[in-house]
């Protein structure tokens, strides 16, 4: 018999840490959007039974929190992956042949926009403009900008981040 608790581990430590984010911010008004932040964090993003602790924890209905979750695009009730790749598909980079790249990189990894990878190692995700317009086509995989993409330089790029 394995002795291993590895897991269960990592989970009780992010609930004790909830626990902790949820009792610094108990009496706080206001203290929705900055729970729900450091609930991310640690989780990764937001699943539906740290929803209802937050509810519960902050005496707000569920319903709410939830419309809060789905109005702010900072907040992600899915899983992510751990290399977010942002397509720019502005107009610069869409003439440029974006769609192509988008085409090649969801090829690639199998998944749409908005899509994670089943190992979670990708996240991808179309964007209207990453302020690099002299680059495009161009995209970027977390805070590193890639420009004057080809098709050919999808793999090379999520080779970067295996
Ligand atoms: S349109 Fe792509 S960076 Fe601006």
């Amino acid at each position: 018999m394995s002795n291993c608790n590895c897991g269960s581990k990592e989970v009780s430590e992010k609930e004790v840490a909830l626990q902790e984010l949820l009792d610094h911010y108990r009496d706080y008004e206001g203290a929705l959007i900055p729970v729900l932040q450091g609930a991310q964090e640690l989780y990764g993003y937001l699943p539906a039974d740290v929803l209802e602790k937050i509810s519960s924890a902050l005496k707000i209905p569920f319903s709410k929190v939830f419309g809060v979750c789905t109005f702010y695009a900072q907040f992600h009730l899915e899983p992510r992956g751990r290399n977010i790749i942002r397509m720019c598909l502005g107009t610069a980079c869409h003439v440029r042949g974006g769609a192509k790249i988008f085409k090649a990189l969801g090829d690639q990894l199998g998944v749409g926009d908005g899509g994670t990878t089943e190992d979670l190692r990708y996240t991808l995700e179309k964007v209207a403009c990453i302020g690099a317009c002299g680059l495009a086509p161009c995209l970027m995989v977390n805070d590193d900008t890639h420009g004057r993409l080809t098709v050919a330089d999808v793999s090379k790029i999520l080779a970067q981040y295996e």
